[in-house]
């Protein structure tokens, strides 16, 4: 039986297991990617791991999340992240340079490599057939020292691609298509891998879309062939010797095949409040819009830009409507620039932001009370935008552009769009990284400002334990919804007992309050806790707070795994009929824990205030298991040195 793509590279990078499904592997990484959102904690413990330098070929550090400066506590981020990667052999690249996925998919994405990145969109890069993972940031420091990185081999799913789409609708149509058919857990230990004529039809640009939203669908990654539409994205990027071809074994071995015929794809859009809540952009076009945002790491391509001043040139966007552009990388801009986009752009209304994240992770732009926001970014969970009553649908660059127009959502096929095609010649101006250099690095300073304090440490697990059930949630609760993100909060990601007071704020506004009453506190909820963002801090910050177990229906990977790096307990519910026996204040106690978790696989819990009990699943790795005992992965690291 042949390979697929995925185990073709898996394979080649194989330190341990062996490429079965649901096996545990450790891979070996070529490649690491951290932006400032998560980047400062991954410094500050690569730190205290006392490594003198990266042992990773190629490791860059981007700031693209967090780039207002309201005040000294971003800029001092900074300032620590571009010194560290001085002093430690990381590629620095500048505020103002871009989007972390984008700029690494134009600069660094190499087919057949691995990447693991401190950011859940980093399976972006899976568009030029490269093996791209989303990862906590402790996972990502600990392979910055040298250790493989581990994950149960996923499932391999086939999606073909037939045919091709109608004019009028794109890349994000199919994203939302297959996000409408199997929704937000669908993807979940999965990497799916597109194959099929319809592939050769879309661009570089289209495929990073794709691979950038199976994120949202719960996949490890999506990966694309390397093909010739990689070899000539590579050479115009001025980087051709990076290319190697890589396709399946045509007897290739997948563990289910979809199929999707390209031309029945229809302009779809995202309701609010999920990314899985799509329906058709014609059912939708009353909707009268606030705001209209075309950028993020999904939509903030040349492409996109040459697709929106194409619908724009030489109109005026509708007065209600408010429309920022955010390009995704100064590459991008420059070459926006240089071919006349921007002023096309601007001449129809729109407001043009710096090259970074900006309004997809609320820095800047929050739609007004009750607003109606439409955006081309990837996520539209509650309050993520600045603004808790916001609506915000999520939709392709097409319909955005022409929506801006009518001051509806509109569907762009109506529009009459007249056929273009891009051939951008691409700007290499590499200025905007800075390269360490080969000098001793014991003369390298680094710099923290007085906002960026030590990680803190969990001690190894206790004999027993006896806590109180402090908050019950529902399903697919968000690492967004766990530790809120906007300017205010990012400016204190360096800092855990500052932004620990944020846990759960969006919520309950009385969580902080009682967990700090508790001494040992456990979570119950649904399916898919932890779905969303990388962001690690949504474990830190309760472990910080207390929290020693969270119970639950079913985990998002990143979010179990980072549970896991800082010694919370994630138990999944054997009966998931249980669910409904444990409440908010319930005390619950386990017996013997050490033991367990060094044996067995499931855990009785007492529920002690109601004489019941409850049985949950372990099922973990032996280095898992080690892990949990040692209080989280940095005291595990340390002591196996
Ligand atoms: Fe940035 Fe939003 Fe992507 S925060 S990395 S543009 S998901």
């Amino acid at each position: 039986m042949g390979y697929s793509i995925t185990q073709k590279i898996l394979s080649k990078h194989l330190v341990e297991g062996t490429i079965k499904e649901k096996n545990t592997i450790g891979i070996r990484l070529d490649q690491i990617l951290f932006p400032d959102s998560s980047g400062t904690m991954v410094c500050l413990e690569f730190e205290a791991l006392n490594i003198p330098k990266v042992q990773v070929k190629t490791v860059v550090s981007y700031i693209d999340h967090n780039t207002l400066q309201v005040s000294f506590e971003n800029a001092d981020d900074h300032l620590f992240m571009k010194t560290f990667s001085k002093k430690y052999g990381v590629i620095f690249s500048r505020p103002g340079n871009g989007i972390c996925h984008q700029l690494h998919v134009q600069r660094f994405a190499k087919p057949g490599e691995t990447l693991l990145g401190a950011d859940s969109h980093t399976p972006t890069s899976g568009a030029l057939g490269m093996v791209a993972i989303g990862g906590g940031g402790l996972d990502i420091a600990s392979v910055m020292g040298g250790l493989p990185y581990y994950l149960k081999m996923p499932q391999i799913t086939n999606i073909i691609l037939e045919e091709q789409l109608q004019k009028g609708v794109s890349a994000k149509d199919i994203i939302l298509y297959i996000l409408s058919n199997i929704g937000v857990k669908g993807g979940l230990g999965k990497i799916f891998e597109y194959t099929g004529s319809g592939v050769d039809t879309l661009s570089i640009e289209d495929r990073t879309v794709i691979a950038n939203m199976g994120t949202e669908l719960g996949l490890t990654s999506s990966v694309f062939p390397s093909d010739h539409k990689t070899y000539e994205f590579l050479k115009a990027q001025d980087r051709e010797q990076h290319w190697t071809e890589i396709y399946p074994d045509k007897d290739a071995n997948y563990s289910e095949t979809i199929t999707i015929n390209l031309s029945e794809v229809e302009p779809l859009v995202a309701q609010p409040h999920s990314p899985d809540n799509v329906v058709k952009v014609r059912e939708l076009e009353n909707i009268k819009l606030d705001q209209v945002f075309i950028g993020s790491c999904t939509n903030s391509s040349y492409l996109d830009l040459a697709k929106a001043a194409h619908i724009l040139n030489g109109k005026k966007i509708h007065p209600n409507v408010s429309l920022v552009i955010s390009p995704g990388t100064n590459q991008v801009f420059q070459m926006a620039l240089r071919d006349g986009l921007i002023e096309k752009l601007v001449s129809a209304g729109a407001r043009i932001l710096e090259c970074a994240c900006g309004p997809c992770v609320g820095v800047g732009q929050a739609p007004p009370s009750k607003g109606v926001s439409l955006r081309t970014t990837n996520r539209n969970f509650m309050g993520r935008s600045g603004t808790s009553d916001a609506n915000i649908y999520l939709a392709s660059t097409e319909t955005a552009a022409v929506s801006a127009l009518n001051g509806t959502i509109s569907d762009p096929r109506l529009s009459n769009i007249k056929d273009f095609n891009i051939d951008p010649k691409y700007i290499i101006d590499d200025s905007m990284f800075v390269y360490p250099e080969e000098e001793d690095n014991n003369e390298v300073e680094v710099r923290k400002g007085p906002n960026i304090k030590e990680v803190p440490i969990r001690k190894e697990l206790d004999e027993e334990l006896t806590g109180e059930i402090v908050l019950k949630l529902g399903d697919n609760i968000t690492t967004d919804d766990i530790m809120p993100a906007g300017a205010q909060l990012l400016s204190l990601r360096s800092n855990i007992p500052e932004i620990s007071k944020y846990v759960f704020s969006k919520i309950d506004s009385t969580f902080i309050r009682r967990i700090k009453k508790i001494k040992n506190s456990f979570i119950v909820a649904g399916e898919n806790y932890g779905q969303g963002s990388s962001r690690e801090h949504a474990a830190l910050a309760p472990m910080y707070l207390g929290l020693k177990v969270v119970i639950a229906k079913s985990f998002a990977r990143i979010h179990f795994n980072n549970l896991l790096n800082f010694g919370i307990i994630p138990l999944i519910f054997k009966d998931k009929n249980d669910y409904k026996r444990i409440d908010q204040g319930d005390i619950l106690a386990i017996k013997n824990i050490r033991n367990i978790i060094q044996n067995e696989k499931t855990i009785i819990i007492n529920i002690q205030n109601k004489g019941i009990k409850v049985e949950t699943i372990i099922d973990l790795s032996p280095r898992l298991r080690s892990i949990l005992l040692a209080g989280g992965l940095l005291n595990y690291v340390k002591q196996n040195k």
